[in-house]
């Protein structure tokens, strides 16, 4: 048996059309485009690299892109006096502060004064606590590209055995609450988890977002189960060049799982997209316009 391909490529393209078909009626309203501002602190080639990638999806979708690019040694108050000139900028829609930050800086501060109106990364703890606790708010892209990919697959998720491996605050921990929200039977494993062989191959959908190449391998899947691998690796290549590879052995793993997200044009290509998505949303939310049709 071989995996179908759950294409990330295709179904981000489709989301970001029907945002770029939103964003003209915003703009029209708001007599301005929708604004999405990416903070880069330090110059980390892998995140150099996704801020470019999220400032050219921004304008293709006919949005407004700015950019603050601040050396390594920035101070955490520097940053704070930026992010609270960002929060107080009529045409600054979403705020997105680019992670990690170098070890000068406490993550959770600056995440904490981003405004939760503007928190289009979905990280600050009010839109976290609205996620835990089922109302409305902007959710962390990454998770939110899974289940859109994990609903192509399977239609409703309801009842079925979701296992999530990892349980960051980006990912793992805004995952489980979402796949809850469906009524999926959900559990989250980690480094401590004992027999994550066998807790993996209970799951109908597998979710993997720990960091490590091609860690998860064939027998660990249930056949015919859905794998979603969250993990981007740089590792080097045949040739000598880096590639990137997922969490999840892909080659073997498919041709046991029923479908299957490749790395890359899998799930990283639908985290661009729900950012996009969070920023029509914050934009039309800020001026008090109804949701948009997404
Ligand atoms: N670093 C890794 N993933 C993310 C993300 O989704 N948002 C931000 N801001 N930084 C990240």
């Amino acid at each position: 048996m071989s995996a179908k391909i759950l294409d990330g490529k295709t179904i981000a393209d489709e989301l970001r059309a029907k945002v770029a078909a939103e964003a003209v009626k915003i703009s029209a309203k708001l007599g301005r485009k929708p604004g999405l501002v990416a903070v880069l602190v330090g110059d980390d080639p892998a995140s150099q690299a996704y801020v470019k990638s999220k400032g050219k999806a921004t304008e293709e979708a006919g949005m407004a892109s700015f950019e603050h690019r601040l050396p390594e040694n920035t101070s955490e108050k520097d940053l704070l006096a930026l992010i609270a000139k960002l929060n107080a900028d009529d045409a600054v829609d979403g705020i997105l502060v680019q992670l990690p930050l170098p070890k000068q800086i406490n993550t959770a501060r600056v995440i904490e004064a981003v405004d939760p109106a503007k928190d289009v990364d979905g990280f600050h703890p009010m839109n976290a606590g609205k996620l835990a606790t089922g109302l409305p708010s902007l959710v962390p892209g990454t998770p939110l590209g899974c289940i859109i990919m994990a609903k192509k697959a399977h239609g409703s998720l309801a009842g079925l055995d979701a296992v999530v491996v990892g349980r960051s605050n980006i990912v793992g921990k805004p995952l489980a609450q979402l796949l809850i929200a469906e009524s999926a039977t959900v559990t989250v494993a980690h480094s401590k988890t004992k027999d994550l062989k066998e807790v993996c191959r209970r799951a109908d959908i597998l979710f993997v977002a720990i960091g490590k190449p091609e860690f998860v391998k064939a027998d660990w899947i249930k056949p015919g189960a859905t794998v979603i691998d969250v993990g981007i690796n740089r590792v080097p290549g045949a040739d000598g060049k880096n590639k990137l590879v997922g969490d999840v052995a892909y080659q073997e793993v498919s041709k046991v799982a029923g479908w299957i997200t490749p790395v890359p044009g899998g799930v990283g290509r639908m985290t661009v997209a729900c950012l996009l998505v969070n920023t029509l949303r914050a934009a039309a939310a800020r001026a008090e316009l109804q949701a948009p049709n997404l």
